[in-house]
């Protein structure tokens, strides 16, 4: 009994050849080179956040990348704005490249051929199927508890162990990553019960020093409760962004959410005064207007520590949470 010690190996960790199975969602603009670095050094899987395909972001955040084992990830529909952009990221970043928000079919033939996993996230069954049918390598299934996008119809619980199902029988072969509420080592332990390989984490790293946001944001997330977050489309439409139907984002329920709010065609008139207002005070620290873009699970963030303290305290929490139940069985 004295010698019993758990760790936490996965299809996941075997498959991407990292030490812990924690993943950094690919964070627009959280997720740069320094963060991506530092979850890879702790043993997890750094995902440089490619965005909206911003090239320029991209290339300075590629310049901070201090490991080769990062991977990249991109919000799909974007990608035909600089289709280079995903040639250049599969060929700097072979270890995996994470695709959101679109159909991954366009773009399997490219990834498949470069030899880098394929990482698509999706938030239904149906997409999880679709998925594995065009060769995704692992699946992250995303529950509406998230922070960012998403279609917010499924919830993590839930709809973790139907993919496992589904995917059991379908491709079996094929990791799952829960998303979606998960910040600390219960959420790790949970999430591998309901059979997932892993976790993919936005909401607990952003709250992390290496994140690049505002430190007046992290402090946001500190100082909420997870009963402060909302999905809505505002901040979208006074960025002139146009998701695909359905996608909303989950961010803090601030000073301008509770303005707009059930007034999203007034102001889509005012937008270009509305986007000045919200740069500016993104800029100058001022988070009753600026977007917090964050999950529930900032119910459970109360402090803002390094990246790499992060994985490694998720991880021995887990362990240890495993080993107390294990330690009852065997002495029971
Ligand atoms: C600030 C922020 C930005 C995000 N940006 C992206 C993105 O650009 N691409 C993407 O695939 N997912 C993005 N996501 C969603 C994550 O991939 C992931 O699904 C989510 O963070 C998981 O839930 P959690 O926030 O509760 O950990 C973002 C999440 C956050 C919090």
């Amino acid at each position: 009994l004295e010698e019993f010690v758990v760790t936490i190996e996965t299809r996941l960790t075997k498959r991407l050849r990292i030490k812990h199975p924690i993943v950094l969602a690919p964070m627009t603009p959280a997720s740069g080179g320094a963060l991506a670095s530092a979850v890879a050094a702790a043993g997890g899987l750094g995902l440089l956040g490619g965005g909206y395909v911003d090239r320029v972001w991209f290339e300075a955040e590629s310049a901070k990348v201090t490991r080769p084992d990062i991977g990249a990830g991109f919000i799909a529909w974007t990608i035909p704005e600089d289709p280079g952009l995903l040639d250049y990221a599969l060929e700097r970043y072979p270890r995996a490249m994470m695709l959101s928000y679109a159909d991954p079919a366009t773009y399997a033939p490219k990834i498949k051929k470069a030899g880098v996993p394929m990482i698509c996230q999706v938030h239904t069954l149906e997409q999880a199927l679709h998925a594995v049918d065009i060769g995704a390598d692992v699946i992250v299934a995303q529950g509406t508890e998230a922070g960012g996008h998403g279609l917010g119809v499924r919830s993590t619980m839930p709809l973790v162990p139907a993919v496992v199902d589904a995917l059991a029988a379908r491709a079996p072969e094929v990791p799952v990553l829960a998303a979606g509420g998960i910040a600390d080592g219960r959420g790790l332990a949970a999430a591998l019960m309901l059979g997932a390989d892993g976790v993919l984490m936005g909401t607990r790293f952003y709250a992390t020093q290496e994140a690049l946001v505002p430190s007046a944001a992290k402090a946001a997330v500190v100082a909420a409760t997870g009963d402060e977050t909302v999905r809505t489309s505002i901040y979208d439409i006074a960025n002139g962004r146009f998701w695909p139907e359905g996608y909303t984002g989950r961010v803090v329920r601030n000073d301008f959410v509770k303005k707009w709010l059930g007034h999203e065609d007034e102001l889509k008139r005012v937008r270009a005064e509305e986007l000045k207002k919200v740069q500016q005070a993104f800029g100058s620290g001022d988070f009753d207007v600026g977007n917090v873009t964050v999950g529930e699970s900032i119910g459970l963030i109360h402090d803002v520590p390094k990246a790499g303290d992060v994985v490694e305290r998720i991880v021995a929490e887990a362990e240890a949470s495993f080993e107390k139940y294990a330690r009852q069985r065997i002495a029971a």
